[in-house]
Parts: structure tokens; sequence; C-alpha cells
């Protein structure tokens, strides 16, 4: 079996090694050059992916990368020499030569200025690929987005551009992604993964490709019934994570611990499940699905008032955030107006290096914005790269960890609670810390030290 994935990010890379490990040839396509070219050269761009693991496959001639979608057609010979004097393909890419039997597609679905849906990426690469494609062949989507979106648009592309009809000459399928990035013990083959045919022959297809390398695969009714449920687990941690980040105030005004509630909740052994509160939402996709189901939700004259409810309540955190480190200071009779806070973690999660949509960002422009002289420390985020978002921060590095350098900040917010860092070192050395993740419950500190937020 040969298969083409498209969008070598945080999704497609795991999916293009899984599957290279269960002996499926596996050429990943991406339009940026340096992920191609570092692919090729057996490096890896994201943490928890090693790079030996991305050598040992292209060396055995499992794995390879290209920015060059003809090979989805099956390159004829002699089409070899541009992309190869670019110098963007190992040269067993170059005599690729065997026929495509699947692509999926793993590319971003963000959201425009205004939070509508853009589904440029999709739909741009759902046009390259109709240009090479042949009949007989499946094309899922993996990439979250409205429910619709493949049989609608998707299809409408492939089969514009390629003059194909979907489920007669070539099969189409939607399958969601099921990441939990930070988690080592998440591996993509042992997550059970959804699968939607456009057709009952286009959902068989699709299973026989993913039981290649997926242990357990649920078919459900249909492309759409598979987009909405994805949407459904995502929505379902936003709604649950704004219900705790609102106890968590109101809790805190009656005196009561939301930790120890939530601890104390957790031992039903049935209908209940922890969610824990936070600075805000971050990450690619809890901040940015709900707003794909709202936008869907407008086009047929549904209101989505509980999403769009979590959603206020998630995106207030920061700022409820700030008024506890004011506070915090207040405290210690400082003001946050020419303090010095560092902010300690700018992954939107624990254990990651992706600050994609993280809340460490609305804390830092926060606290800057009200006087405060603002650092960060991530031992995952040494620098900041450019981001279209938060293109001021870009080029700040992350301040060392040593005493001399934490212990001059007036406050420590803690954002992100990673592993790496040394959590009795930060109350050996900070006068003031704020938490809000709760990583300080248990180690020892002085009366007034810490505030949880
Ligand atoms: N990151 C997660 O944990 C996660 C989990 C589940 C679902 N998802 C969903 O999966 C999709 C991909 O997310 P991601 O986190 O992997 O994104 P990513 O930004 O890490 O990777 C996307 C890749 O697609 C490439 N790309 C963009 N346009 C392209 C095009 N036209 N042709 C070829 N390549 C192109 C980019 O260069 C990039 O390498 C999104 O819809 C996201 O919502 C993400």
């Amino acid at each position: 079996m040969n298969l083409a994935i498209i969008g070598l990010g945080y999704v497609g890379l795991p999916l293009c090694l899984q599957f290279a490990r269960s002996g499926v040839q596996v050429l990943g396509l991406d339009i940026d050059a340096e992920k191609v070219s570092a692919l090729n050269a057996g490096r890896s761009y994201i943490r928890h992916i090693p790079a030996g693991e991305v050598k040992k496959l292209v060396r055995a001639g499992k794995f390879s990368a290209s920015a060059d979608f003809s090979l989805i057609g099956g390159r004829r010979r002699g089409d070899e020499s541009q992309t190869k004097k670019k110098n963007l393909e190992p040269p067993h890419v170059g005599s690729y030569r065997g026929k495509i039997d699947a692509i999926l597609i793993c590319v971003p679905t963000p959201l425009q200025k205004n939070r509508t849906p853009d589904l440029s990426f999709v739909l741009n690469t759902g046009k390259a690929i109709a240009r090479h494609l042949q009949r007989g062949q499946l094309v899922v989507l993996e990439s979250t987005t409205y429910p619709g979106t493949t049989e609608n648009e998707l299809r409408a592309v492939l089969e514009n551009g390629s003059g194909l009809t979907a489920g007669v000459d070539f099969h189409l399928a939607f399958s969601p992604e099921r990441e939990d990035p930070g988690n080592p013990r998440s591996r993509v083959a042992e997550i059970p993964k959804l699968v939607g045919g456009y057709t009952p022959a286009c959902l068989a297809a699709a299973i026989r490709v993913y039981s290649r390398a997926i242990r357990i695969l649920i078919p459900v009714a249909n492309c759409r019934t598979a987009e909405a449920a994805k949407l459904l687990e995502n929505v379902f941690r936003g709604v649950n994570i704004a219900l705790v980040n609102e106890l968590k105030g109101v809790y805190a005004a009656l005196d009561i611990d939301i930790w120890d509630v939530i601890a104390a909740a957790r031992t039903k052994p049935f209908g209940f499940m922890p969610f824990y509160p936070g600075p805000g939402l971050g990450g690619h996709c809890i901040p940015i699905d709900p707003f794909y189901l709202a936008w869907k939700a407008k086009q047929v004259g549904q209101e989505t008032r509980f999403v769009e409810l979590a959603g206020e309540i998630n995106r207030a955190m920061p700022v409820k955030v700030v008024a506890r480190v004011v506070r915090a200071l207040a405290a210690q009779k400082k003001k946050l107006r020419g303090a010095r806070v560092l902010v300690l973690g700018l992954a939107y999660k624990a254990n990651v290096e992706d600050d994609r949509e993280s809340p460490s960002y609305a804390l830092l422009d926060l606290l800057a914005a009200r006087g405060a002289q603002v650092a960060y420390h991530d031992p995952h985020v040494p620098v900041i790269k450019p981001t279209r978002e938060h293109p001021h921060w870009a080029g700040t590095k992350s301040v060392p960890w040593n005493r001399p350098t934490i212990s001059r900040f007036d406050a420590v917010l803690i954002a992100t609670a990673h592993s790496a860092v040394n959590y009795r070192q930060l109350a050996a050395w900070s006068p003031l810390i704020v938490d809000t993740r709760n990583v300080l419950a248990g180690i020892k500190t002085a009366p007034g030290q810490v505030w949880k937020a």
C-alpha cells in the first residue's frame, strides 16, 4: 500500500510515522520546504517525535517527504529533475513510481479575523489533489471542521478539478484525528479512530487503509457524523473547562479550594469526569473548533448559546488571573505598575512546545498594558517565533532558570505546569507565586507566598 499524507504538522507527521512503522509506503507532502528537507535529512521539528525514528524510516525507504503534489498521480519518469535540483527529496523519492492508494489531508483549519472558519488550507489542498487525482484513489479529510465540509465543499473542489465523481470514480471519507500532545502514553495506533464514508464503499475503502496502522476503527453513519463527533468531543472539553473555571471563582468566594473539590468529586466511580481550571484555553483545537460549529449552526438557523457562553467564560480567565496578581502584589504592598512579573510557561499545555493560542500571550499583554515589566520562562520555548497574532513578542527569549534571575521578579505567575520545571526551587527562590495550575500543592511554602488563581 502507498499512502500520501498532506500537512506534516502535529497531526500529519505522527500519522506518517505510524503508517510507515506498520509497513506502509508513506509519502509526506507539505508546502513548507523547510519541513520537507528536515524530514528527508532525518530531523524532527516536533519535540515528542524523536529524530531517530524519522531517520530510521527514511533510511528504510518507508517514509519520504516532498513538496511535489504530482507524485499523487504517480509521477512519470523524467519529471524528477526539478524537485531533485531544489534538494527537497532524498534519492528514493525521486525514483518514486508507486501508485498512491490513498491521500490523507491533515492541514490547518484556523479562524479568520472575524472568527469565521478559514477553509482555504483544506480547499487549496483539495484543488492541488484534484489536478492529479486518479480513479480508485481514496481521499480522507482529517482536519477538524464543521459538519458537511467533506461531502460539500471538499467534494466539490475534488470533482470540479478532476472531472471525476466521488463515490463512483474515487472514494471520499472523513476521519478525525485524536491527538493528546504531551502525553507520552498516547500512541496513534492505540487511539480508537472514527471513520465516516461518503458512500458505504468509501467507508469500506477507508477502513481498509486505516486498519493497516490503527488497532480500533469505529465506522459511523457518514462523513458529517464523524465531523460532528469530533466537534462534540472538543466542545465537551471547552464547556467543562468553563464550568470549573466559573466554579473556581464561586468556591474561592466561599473559601473552598476548587482543586480539593475536584479531587473529592473524582472519587465517584461513575457519572463524573474531572476537568481542571486554568488561566484560559489554548492550543489549536479547543479555542477554535467551537466557532466552526457556531458558524454552521447559524447557517441552518440554530443557536449555540451553551458553546458561546463557555467561550466567554474561558476567554475572560486571563483578566481574572491578572486581577489576582494585582491582589497578591498588593498584599506585599506592591503595585502591578513597575513590578517585575515572570510568566512561567508559554506553551498552552504541560510538556509541549506548542504555543498556539496560548493564554500566556494574553497574560503577557495584559500585564504589560498595566505597566508591569514582564518576562517569561519556558524550558520548551527558548525564544518566541514570529506569529501573526503576537508579532510584538517575536524574538523575546525565555529567561534563564537560576536563583539570581528568578528571585529578581516580584511575582511569578504559573501558567503552564511543565514537569521539567523545578517547583521546589521556585518556592525557595520566589517571594510571591500566583499558581493557576495547583503545581505547588504539597510543596512547603511560606504563609502568603502562594496565591492560587
Ligand atoms: N494539534 C492537535 O493536537 C490536533 C488534534 C486533533 C485535530 N487537529 C486538527 O488537525 C488539523 C491539523 O492540525 P496540526 O496541529 O497538525 O497543524 P500544523 O500547523 O501543525 O500542521 C499543518 C501542516 O500543514 C501544512 N500545510 C498548510 N497548507 C498546506 C497545503 N495547502 N498543502 C500542504 N501542506 C500544507 C503546514 O505547512 C503544516 O506543516 C487541524 O484541522 C486541527 O484542528 C489537531
